[in-house]
């Protein structure tokens, strides 16, 4: 890609996500040289009447340095670099006449460059980016174009299929980037070389060894400011359909047959294929004071906590419960992986307080990434006690000083590569949605009780 020029688009560049995720990503990438003024520039767009130096004024709070101490230059310059390299363009969703004045923007911008190429993020809800997608694809394509899509895709299988099918009218599958963040985080992306390059933890990653595996998903932070929005999901497809599910993806796949996207992905179906959820293990539960949020129905239903037990029907998982759990206004945020050994057969040899055996490995995926292996080990001492003990891999100790990337920017960085392993598939959405379609339907049927609990309550305590 020498001389490659990129023009990247963030549409909804006055929303949240633009705001707090992937403009201050484009800093970063900025920041850490991977794009540059020279062979790139970020153009905002959205219905918002702003000026230039107003968006550019709205984000630069957000955009955080990382300098080293022997690096020469400051902060304030990068900044100043960045912002003048970020434009903005006002226009609506729907207007042909506006994508196309967009697209005369790009070309002023693009002026002078023999390679251009454009990305377009659309950081809008889907009931506007199939025809942002659409007027894009027929008025401001460059030769190479792609599209950046959040979730949700869909609501139901059904809708799912309507937006996939609008999307691929227009864009090949290489060219939509279907973004789960979480992908995108460290200690996930790990998950691959974790399992697949330590003989301990590869050969012994089945019913054999394992009784049980937890993905749990915990945050303190309520739904305020985004009600409209969550009251029509809820938790399940917020959260559990997507990001979790993709854990259970990397948890549960076999090994692929090479890091190339296809090998990966055809795993993770394969799993996604054999799973169901289990209807009698199904928890809702929404806290105490979500329908005081004015943007909430007064008597909504919507669940804002979830547990409930997927079981994955083949050699390797059968009998093992994934539970997956995920909650907002919880007592802390954390998301982790759990995998719970089984204990050695017979009488214990030692006298313990705590059975047999105690392994566990525990994934901190945040805050503070850490690995834990918990283990028995003998108390020190005179006696043949023994404990459970941890040996502890905590990233910010054993990768001192190295830069944990945020998820947005390692995805982002990963489009501008065309690098579509971490993105996921159509195929992939579908069956997503395929498997949670019977649970959606009786928690949006009011089948299941909807419990209550109290601001900040304990994950285990609903
Ligand atoms: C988003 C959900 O996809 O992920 C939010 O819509 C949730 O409800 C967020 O808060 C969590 O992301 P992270 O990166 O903060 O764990």
């Amino acid at each position: 890609n020498n001389n490659m020029f990129t023009s990247i688009v963030v549409v909804g560049a006055s929303g949240d996500l633009a705001k707090k995720k992937v403009i201050p990503a484009l800093f970063s990438l900025f920041h850490d040289r991977h794009i540059a003024k020279e062979n790139s520039t970020v153009v905002g767009y959205a219905r918002s009447k702003m000026t230039d130096d107003d968006l550019r004024g709205r984000i630069a709070e957000n955009l955080v340095c990382r300098l080293k101490q022997e690096d020469q230059r400051s902060c304030g310059d990068i900044q100043t670099e960045f912002l003048n390299n970020l434009h903005y363009v006002s226009g609506s969703y729907d207007s042909a006449e506006d994508i196309a004045a967009l697209d005369s923007k790009l070309k002023e911008l693009e002026s002078g460059h023999e390679k251009v190429r454009r990305l377009f993020y659309l950081a809008i809800p889907p009931s506007v980016f199939t025809d942002v997608a659409h007027l894009v694809h027929l008025h401001a394509r460059a030769k190479q174009t792609v599209l950046v899509v959040e979730k949700p895709f869909g609501h139901d299988l059904a809708s799912f299929e309507e937006l996939n099918r609008t999307l691929q009218e227009d864009w090949k599958e290489s060219e939509i980037y279907r973004i789960d963040h979480y992908l995108g985080k460290e200690v996930i992306q790990n998950l691959i070389v974790l399992r697949f390059a330590n003989i301990l933890f590869n050969n012994t990653w089945n019913r054999d060894f394992i009784k049980k595996v937890e993905i749990s998903f915990n945050e303190t932070i309520d739904v305020k400011g985004r009600g409209g929005y969550f009251d029509s999901y809820g938790i399940v497809r917020d959260v559990i359909q997507n990001h979790l599910i993709q854990i259970l993806g990397l948890v549960a796949m076999e090994r692929p047959l090479s890091m190339e996207s296809g090998d990966i992905v055809a795993e993770k179906n394969k799993v996604l294929r054999s799973t169901t959820i289990d209807p009698s293990s199904v928890v809702v539960a929404q806290y105490e004071g979500y329908t005081a949020d004015p943007t909430v129905e007064p008597d909504s239903k919507t669940p804002t906590f979830s547990r409930m037990t997927a079981r994955i029907n083949n050699e390797r998982w059968a009998g093992v419960p994934f539970t997956l759990t995920a909650g907002k206004a919880l007592d802390r945020t954390q998301t982790s992986i759990t995998i719970h050994y089984r204990s050695i057969p017979g009488e214990p040899l030692f006298n313990t307080p705590c059975g047999n055996t105690c392994n566990r490995l525990s994934i901190i995926i945040q805050p503070d990434e850490r690995i834990e292996l918990r283990t028995m080990n003998k108390v020190p001492g005179m006696g043949f006690d023994a404990r459970c003990s941890d040996l502890n891999m905590l990233y910010r100790d054993t990768y001192k000083g190295v830069h944990i990337p945020e998820a947005y920017e390692r995805l982002i960085l990963d489009v501008i590569e065309g690098d579509q392993r971490f993105f996921v598939q159509s195929g992939e959405a579908r069956l997503s949605w395929v498997l949670f379609e019977q649970t959606l339907k009786e928690i949006d049927d009011g089948r299941f009780e909807v419990k209550t609990y109290p601001f900040g309550a304990k994950e285990g305590e609903i």
